[in-house]
């Protein structure tokens, strides 16, 4: 028998989409507000479905971002798309374990689809294989283990027979700008923090290329090297067709992290930004940020597939380990989960194509336009003007001579001053030393109407003394 929470639920998420352009885009209760709607004792005996979804509702309420709305341009966080979200509620409803074809026939030729379409859509060699993973974080994950068994075969050690204690000692480069989720899959590796190399970069934050050959020619022993697309400050590529040539000829696997950037490769517009990323190894993006899926969509794509496989595949006897049927578990550290590919097959459904392409050059234009409108403000000044979708703005203090220092505060300050309006909401970043706003565009719902109101939130403290 149906409760009638499911259609109630449906009716809360129209209700919360309608209301969205009108929404604060922060926050409106303080921690302790909502820790007191929300951290009640366990009640002895439970509720009726419906009330359980009106007390969620009800005690969460001031306390959700609005990340989900057009005005929400902090760190790199998607929308989702309405077929998106019907789609991920659907799979709920199925409730099935992707792990293997036999527990969800349908989900696992669902995401087959979805990895052969993302290859061809964001211009990934076809014979590479892929993953969906919970993010971008465990993209890495899955693709740096590849990397890892791979390098280490090479020099005749069998990480899945006898682990790492006394194996030659892997070397990982890296861009210095990297993002945190690199080190972290690193030392999940065991790999060892230690042993990363960070290679200096120029100001868009891409790698030097001097700087690399100098340090890959030195390093002696497996090597990995791990890439941008792109840098998170200024959307910046590395010189993939400069530097993948030379890593190759060291016999370094390559890797990139292409968490938002990748997505740009779908734009005609775009694309030269990234020229050679297809030379890589591996590659890790996300379905839920640039791609406007909800949470809980990450993609790994690796070319030797085969190196994929050995490094994730497991037999067990209860298992069918046909290896003509492709088993979602024999690619993802995980076993049961739930079908992840449904959220990216509707997203890619409903968006096509030329669908992705209009959304990727509408967020880069509403970037650009963001930051040139705030650059025009007094007391503005553009660090980075974007040429993809992320730009950097700092705020002056107007005060005659006044300090470095006391612009990072006036920065700091202004960017709390914005998102307490609830007009629109940016994050904080240090870029060069320097104290600076970041504008991230990536959400589909993201229009000139946001673009204005955006600005207007900052003008009306820009003239203001510090
Ligand atoms: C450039 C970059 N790489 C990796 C990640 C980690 O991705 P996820 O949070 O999906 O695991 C992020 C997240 O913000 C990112 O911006």
């Amino acid at each position: 028998m149906n409760s009638g929470v499911l259609r109630r639920c449906a009716e809360y998420a129209e209700e919360y989409f309608e209301g969205l352009e009108q929404a604060p885009a922060n926050a409106t209760s303080t921690r302790e507000e909502l820790r007191r709607a929300i951290d009640t004792p366990l009640p002895e005996n439970g509720l009726a479905p419906s009330l359980v979804l009106d007390e969620i509702v009800g005690r969460t309420r001031g306390g959700h971002l609005g990340s989900a709305g057009g005005r929400f341009f902090a760190w790199v966080i998607g929308g989702g798309l309405e077929s998106a979200i019907a789609a991920d509620w659907m799979t709920s409803v199925w409730d099935e374990n992707v792990a293997l074809p036999a527990c969800a026939p349908a989900a696992s030729i669902v995401e087959e689809t979805v990895g052969r379409w993302l290859k061809e859509l964001l211009h990934i060699p076809a014979d590479a294989s892929f993953a969906m993973t919970s993010g971008c974080q465990m993209a890495h994950f899955t693709c740096l283990a590849s990397a890892r068994n791979a390098v280490l075969k090479d020099v005749g050690w069998n990480v899945n027979r006898s682990g790492l204690c006394g194996s030659p000692q892997i070397h990982v480069l890296v861009n210095a700008e990297r993002h945190g989720s690199i080190d972290r899959a690193i030392r999940f590796l065991g790999l060892g923090e230690d042993y990363i190399i960070p290679i200096d970069t120029d100001e868009p934050g891409r790698m030097c290329v001097e700087s690399f050959r100098a340090a890959i020619n030195t390093t002696e022993g497996p090597k990995i090297v791990v890439l941008n697309a792109a840098d998170l400050n200024t959307g910046s590529f590395d010189k993939f067709t400069e530097i993948i040539p030379i890593a190759k000829t060291c016999g370094a696997w390559t890797h990139v992290d292409g968490a938002f950037g990748i997505i740009s490769r779908a734009s005609r517009r775009k694309i030269a930004l990234s020229v050679g990323l297809d030379l890589a190894d591996s590659w890790a993006t996300d379905g839920h940020k640039w791609l406007n899926v909800p949470f809980d969509s990450g993609l790994a794509f690796v070319h030797d597939a085969e190196a994929h496989r050995q490094t994730m595949a497991l037999s067990a006897s209860y298992i069918d380990t046909d290896t003509v049927v492709r088993n979602p578990m024999d690619w993802t550290p995980e076993w049961s989960r739930r079908g992840r590919g449904y959220a990216l097959y509707a997203a890619l459904l409903e968006l096509g194509k030329s669908g992705v392409e209009a959304l990727v050059d509408r967020c880069c234009l509403h970037a650009r336009t963001i930051v040139e409108g705030i650059g025009r403000l007094p007391n503005t000044e553009i660090l980075w003007r974007p040429h993809l979708n992320q730009g950097l703005v700092r705020f002056l203090d107007p005060t005659p001579n006044a300090s470095e220092a006391s612009h990072d505060e006036r920065t700091i300050a202004m960017i709390d001053a914005i998102n307490a309006t609830g007009e629109a909401f940016f994050s904080g970043t240090t870029w060069q030393g320097k104290r600076a706003m970041r504008v991230s565009v990536v959400n589909w719902r993201t229009n000139e109407n946001d673009v204005r109101r955006a600005i207007q939130a900052v003008e009306q403290f820009s003239s203001q003394p510090s």
